[in-house]
This record gives C-alpha cells, sequence and structure tokens, in this order.
C-alpha cells in the first residue's frame, strides 16, 4: 500500500506527533540505508511515513546524511509527495526566529554531496528543470493548510543550503544575502533535487531557528538557542500537515 505523504523531519522533529503509527520500515535501497526506520502511520485517515533526517537521536550530520537512500527508500514505498522539515537561519528581515518560511527558490552552496541518481555506473543521465525547485501545488497546499491551521507562514524566499556542519561566517552571510538568499540551512540539497529526478512532489517547510550569523543582534549562535526556539515551531508542523491532508 503506498503513502499518501511522506514527511522528512529535521533537526528538533525526530518523531511525528498525532501519527497513528502502524509499522516501522528500513528498506535497503541500492544508495545503501536511510538515517533510520521509517515509522509509518495514519493521520487525518491517510497513510503518513515519516523519518527522521539526522536519525531519531541526531547522530547524522548534514553533509554525512545519505540523501539519496532517504528518497529511494520513501520512493519505493510509494510515496509520491514529500515534505521536507528543514531549520534555517534567517537572513531577511521578516524571517527572524520562530518564523515558519515556505520557501520558493534555493542556492545550493553544498559540494561533496552525491547529488543525483545519475553518477552509478550505466545509469540514464537526466537532466532535470529544476527552475522552481520546489512543486508549486504543493507549496499551494501547505499554504492553504497553514491558514486553516491558523499558523502564519511566510509565503516563498530562497533557501540557501550551505555544507555545514559548522555555522556560517558573517562574510559568508553578508555573500549569501547579495545572492539573493533570505534563509540559510544545511540540509535542503540535494533532498530536493533526489525528489524531483525520481518525479516525486516535494516542497519545504522551513523553520527559522536563529539569525544568521550577523543579521541579529547576537555575538554568538548558541545551540540552546537554537533548540528552544525549533521546540515552539516544531509544535507547528503537525497542525499544517493533519489540515494539509483532512483537506
Ligand atoms: N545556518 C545554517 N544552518 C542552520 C542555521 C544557520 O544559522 N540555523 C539552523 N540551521
Amino acid at each position: 500500500m503506498s503513502l499518501d505523504l511522506a514527511v522528512i523531519g529535521g533537526t528538533g522533529l525526530y518523531q511525528f506527533p498525532g501519527l497513528e503509527v502502524t509499522e516501522r520500515v528500513r528498506p535497503e535501497t541500492p544508495y545503501g540505508a536511510p538515517s533510520g526506520d521509517i515509522v509509518i502511520g495514519t493521520l487525518a485517515g491517510k497513510r503518513v511515513g515519516f523519518l527522521a533526517r539526522h536519525g531519531e537521536s541526531h547522530t547524522i550530520p548534514p553533509h554525512r546524511v545519505n540523501y539519496r537512500a532517504n528518497v529511494h527508500a520513501l520512493h519505493a514505498l510509494g510515496a509520491r509527495r514529500v515534505i521536507g522539515v528543514n531549520a534555517v537561519g534567517g537572513i531577511r528581515a521578516d524571517m527572524g526566529p520562530k518564523v515558519v518560511v515556505i520557501p520558493d527558490q534555493i542556492i545550493d552552496y553544498t559540494h561533496g554531496r552525491f547529488t543525483s541518481f545519475c553518477d552509478v555506473d550505466g545509469a540514464k543521465v537526466e537532466h532535470i528543470d529544476f527552475s522552481e525547485p520546489y512543486t508549486a501545488p504543493l507549496r499551494q497546499l501547505l499554504l492553504a493548510a497553514a491558514t486553516r491551521a491558523g499558523v502564519a507562514v511566510v509565503d516563498g524566499g530562497c533557501y540557501g543550503a550551505t555544507q555545514g556542519p559548522r555555522l556560517e561566517t558573517r562574510a559568508e552571510i553578508t555573500r549569501m544575502q547579495r545572492d539573493g538568499s533570505d534563509l540559510v540551512g544545511m540540509t535542503g540539497m540535494p533532498e530536493a533535487a533526489l525528489a524531483r529526478e525520481l518525479g516525486m512532489a516535494y516542497a519545504c517547510m522551513a523553520l527559522v531557528a536563529n539569525w544568521a550569523a550577523g543579521c541579529g543582534d547576537q555575538a554568538e549562535i548558541s545551540l540552546d538557542e537554537i533548540f528552544a526556539n525549533l521546540a515552539e515551531c516544531t509544535s507547528q508542523v503537525p497542525r499544517i500537515i493533519q489540515a494539509l491532508l483532512a483537506a
């Protein structure tokens, strides 16, 4: 039986509250094992799969996530729609801590990651169109669901994907701002491109955990601050997803 929706949880979202769990699976893929069990259950009467991108105890750093295995495993389970939930730093003035953003663009600054299913010997070479990196109808469903759930979200913005695991320098953020990045996170890519390669609809829910380096008045960014802000934002995620599925 296929999945109506898959959710990939980022930092701060290691389980999906409200999901009535029926099974846990961990399929092997040609690319290795996914980050952990895919937890399958029912939400608003629909079959949903949840995967914690960093592992359930957050042991996998952004640059070591097996994005290909994660996306391939969800696809093999029949998921054709994926919501990626990502913790981010805010660059744009209206994207401060605790704001939820549904971005519409990406700039990829990552390196050394496996970015495609094509880089296996003999694989057919694909050049996906990525002008709109997120699937517009799925973004619209998320935005409408947020409205119904009474959660304020920002519609649009550019996600700058950095390599991590360190946070950025002020100069790097200034450059990203000049480039047009509104948010900075470490896990948005290559996940979105891999989902597109497999023909899956993909949208991102970005949870702002902190001001990016040099954007707020803090001298340095503390992990305590990041986790405290995320704890507030992550509680909104199940409400929005539930409203999306109930429609
Ligand atoms: N930079 C990159 N990734 C992040 C940040 C940040 O400031 N906050 C949360 N994820």
